[in-house]
């Protein structure tokens, strides 16, 4: 017999720590520890240990002959894309971002559309009235899909109900609304979170229903909550985009069965949200060519190219100390590409404010968008515009090196595509990339100086 031990979670952040103490000593929250017992969350340990007569596993051979999972589509084009190209039965999703920013809307307008392909559909809310959600039921328009709804967040009825039910799809909204009476402490507590989705995440695999578990994180970064179950599900998308934007962009931060950082991009309208399938198109929409400052960036988001709009504007500084303020790009990224201009093309930046902004509130994390934001940065500097229909892409060294980034084929395709022809690049290799877009001028820079002088030839 295993020893019945206890253990002490930070209700917090999720430490575990083997002693009780009065503070959490990683996240420094008091009070915040609660007792656990070790056999409610993870593995029952009946038959471990040394001596112990444990059964002997089944060992298969790497090559089994299954057939691969029969996805299924929502129909809805960039959901389905999100997941690597639709639902894997028995899978279990989270699906996390802020409060209000649009994750009830999708997942009933997702579970109307999978509910019409004949699959059963079990939509749980833990927060709202069934009435309530008939009425959003009413405005998204899918009122007549047959959709099962309940009100519950007791994890032990809603898995009595699923046992008989034998649903395909199961949403949970939220996770942190939900209580298992196996352990003590509050819903939404970092122990009940926990225990919730094991239990919801080994009814998936058991059953082979597809299970979505809604999490919502604080805007304060403070998300014990869905940070927990990260490691439990085999997805994990996260709903993105700025209030006062219409956008949203739901992305694949894990993925067991496709692709990670996969997008998908939607626009919240009265109606609901709405599939952007051309994400180019939107980001770039109300763009004004001519101001210094604005680049286009051709990116890559997850296996698709979207052209985005860089925004810089350097200012000289009223106050002693210059601002340098970042939205969707990295800030580390950013002091590197201005310290590399500083140190190698002999910009002298310190006197000056400077702001960075991705439009449209996408983020973007590749450092292919190293030369667009420099671009960005030194049209500002010099007032000088970049020309007319023109993307940027490539990545800096801290040499001052411009070095090529992958797939810039597909970076010049979609650039051709929007009426883009000319490209600030790379020197292209020998690859076989560079000529899918013979129509567009690629004006290829192996140093960062040459683009300071393409702004400003007195400059550099
Ligand atoms: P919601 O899906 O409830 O957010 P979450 O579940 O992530 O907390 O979205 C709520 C917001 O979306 C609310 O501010 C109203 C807005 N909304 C629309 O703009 N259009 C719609 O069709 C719906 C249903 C909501
Ligand atoms: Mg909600």
């Amino acid at each position: 017999m295993a020893r019945a031990s206890v253990k002490y979670v930070c209700q917090s952040c999720g430490t575990v720590h083997s002693k009780w103490a009065g503070q959490c000593s990683d996240c420094g929250a008091w009070n915040a520890l609660s007792e656990e017992s070790n056999q409610t969350a993870g593995p029952p340990s009946k038959s471990v240990g040394a001596g112990g007569k444990g059964r002997r596993v089944e060992l298969s051979s790497l090559s089994a002959n299954e057939p691969p999972p029969v996805r299924v589509q929502s129909g809805i084009g960039e959901f389905d894309r999100v997941l690597g190209d639709g639902l894997v039965p028995g899978s279990a999703i989270l699906v996390g971002g802020d409060p209000g920013i649009g994750k009830s809307t999708l997942l009933l307008q997702a579970a109307a559309a999978i509910a019409r392909t004949g699959a059963k559909t079990i939509y749980v809310s833990g927060e709202e009235a069934r009435a309530q959600i008939r009425l959003r039921a009413a405005r998204l328009g899918v009122s007549d899909s047959e959709v099962l709804l309940a009100a519950e967040t007791s994890l032990r009825d809603i898995l009595t109900t699923l046992d008989a039910e034998k649903p395909g799809l199961v949403i949970i909204d939220s996770i942190q609304t939900m209580w298992s009476d196996t352990i003590e402490s509050a819903p939404g507590s970092v122990s009940q979170v926990r225990a919730c989705a094991l239990e919801l995440t080994n009814f998936a695999k058991r059953r082979g229903v597809s299970v979505i578990l809604v999490g919502h994180v604080t805007k304060e970064g403070q998300i014990a909550g869905p940070r927990v179950v990260e490691h439990m599900v085999d997805t994990v998308l996260y709903c993105e985009g700025e209030r006062g934007h219409q956008f949203r962009i739901l992305r694949a931060v894990k993925n067991r069965f496709g692709p990670a950082d996969e997008i998908g991009v939607f626009e919240m309208t009265g109606t609901g949200m709405k599939e952007v399938s051309n994400p180019s198109a939107l980001f770039l929409g109300d763009r004004d060519e001519r101001a210094p400052g604005s680049v286009v960036f051709a990116g890559i988001e997850g296996t698709r190219p979207v052209l985005v709009e860089f925004q810089a504007l350097v200012a000289q500084s009223a106050l002693g100390t210059s601002r340098r303020a970042v939205v969707g790009w990295d800030s580390g990224r950013l002091a590197m590409v201005l310290a590399v201009l500083e140190a190698r093309c002999g910009l002298q930046l310190g006197a000056f404010d400077v702001y960075l902004n991705v439009a449209g509130g996408l983020r973007i994390s590749e450092p292919a968008a190293d030369l667009a934001v420099a671009a960005a940065l030194i049209s500002s500097y010099t007032n000088n515009p970049v020309p007319a229909r023109t993307v940027v892409f490539g990545e800096i060294s801290l040499s001052g090196a411009i070095r090529p980034v992958a797939q810039s084929g597909a970076r010049l395709r979609e650039a051709q595509k929007l009426g883009f022809d000319t490209v600030f690049a790379p020197p292209r290799g020998e690859g076989k990339d560079g000529k899918a877009a013979d129509a567009v001028h690629i004006e290829e820079f192996d140093e960062l100086r040459n683009l300071v002088e393409r702004f400003d030839p007195e400059a550099a």
